[in-house]
């Protein structure tokens, strides 16, 4: 397959064929929220797969089953890829939903809804490393080619679900206030502890001390590289590279100044600023 024959466009959006369809895509339009289902919304690459071993766990009130039996894309299906046709009506509640769909392509139901929706935001520069090996591994991708063609393709929003910048700015929507959470990966990695009673407050599941310390056990990295059931080592070679790259590859913040040249850092900051000029939103990484 070559790389036009990859993505299907919907909706001015590049998405991967592999796990879009028609299907799939009618069945988030159409898709019924709950009033208390949770979604995690992410940009790829920003902690997505890290969500969804945490969230789940809070949501079982600490029951550990759930990341121990089912492998993440099951646990927490993405509501607009194939495998959500057949899991989510017949879940029970409290169900939790991850998505990388822009606001503007949420469903009606969602926006009529009070469903609680947390945010995570990740360092762009770092988002766009990890796409860029990401793409390497994964052959149902387009091939990133140079790291300089990849950066202009992301600055131009001409990867999967369009620009960064529209993500989290779409996102930022007045219509959420009251049900969204904010958080960075950064936050994240800082003070994991500190990030999951955030989220146990946000969703009214209060944990015990010791429940904290089994999900901060269990989320860091160490813990999520040797569960068969998040590291996607049951993906098949033929779909995931494994040699090219790891799907939980480094897990930093930082890892872009290994990869960006001056001119890249130069070229992407003047994209960045001008796509962000007048958002009202100041970032950790936005001062370097
Ligand atoms: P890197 O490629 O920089 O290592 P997503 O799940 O949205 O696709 O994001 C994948 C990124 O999140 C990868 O980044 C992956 O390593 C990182 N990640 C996943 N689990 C993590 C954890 N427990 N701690 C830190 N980073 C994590």
């Amino acid at each position: 397959m070559n790389n036009e024959e990859k993505n299907l466009i919907y909706k001015g959006i590049p998405l991967p064929k592999e796990v879009h369809s028609a299907e799939s895509l009618k069945y988030a339009e159409d898709f019924q929220v709950r009033e208390d289902d949770v979604f995690v919304v992410t940009y790829p690459k920003s902690g997505t797969t890290w969500m969804q071993e945490i969230i789940p766990v809070i949501l079982s009130d600490g029951d550990l089953t759930p990341i121990q039996t089912m492998p993440n894309w099951e646990r927490m299906p993405w509501l607009e890829e194939m495998p959500a046709l057949h899991l989510l009506d017949a879940r029970p509640s409290p169900r939790g939903i991850v998505t990388h769909l822009p606001y503007r392509l949420m469903c009606s139901s969602f926006r009529q809804s009070k469903a609680k929706v947390i945010y995570v935001t990740r360092n762009p520069k770092d988002v766009l490393v990890s796409s860029f090996h990401f793409h390497s591994m994964a052959t149902f991708l387009e091939d990133p080619g140079t790291f300089d063609e990849f950066l202009e393709k992301f600055l131009a929003g001409k990867l999967l679900f369009g620009k960064w910048c529209d993500h989290v700015r779409g996102w930022r929507s007045s219509e959420l206030k009251g049900r969204v959470l904010y958080i960075t990966y950064e936050e994240m990695l800082e003070d994991l502890r500190g990030a999951v009673v955030k989220f146990s407050h946000f969703l009214g599941k209060p944990l015990s001390e010791e429940t904290i310390d089994t999900i901060v056990e269990k989320g860091c990295f160490k813990s999520m590289k040797n569960n068969t059931m998040s590291n996607y080592s049951l993906v098949p070679e033929g779909v995931f590279h494994k040699g090219k790259s790891e799907f939980l590859r480094k897990g930093v913040s930082g890892d872009w100044r290994n990869h960006f040249t001056a001119a890249n850092e130069e070229r992407f900051n003047s994209v960045y600023r001008e796509q962000m000029k007048d958002a009202d939103l100041k970032f950790p990484w936005d001062d370097n």
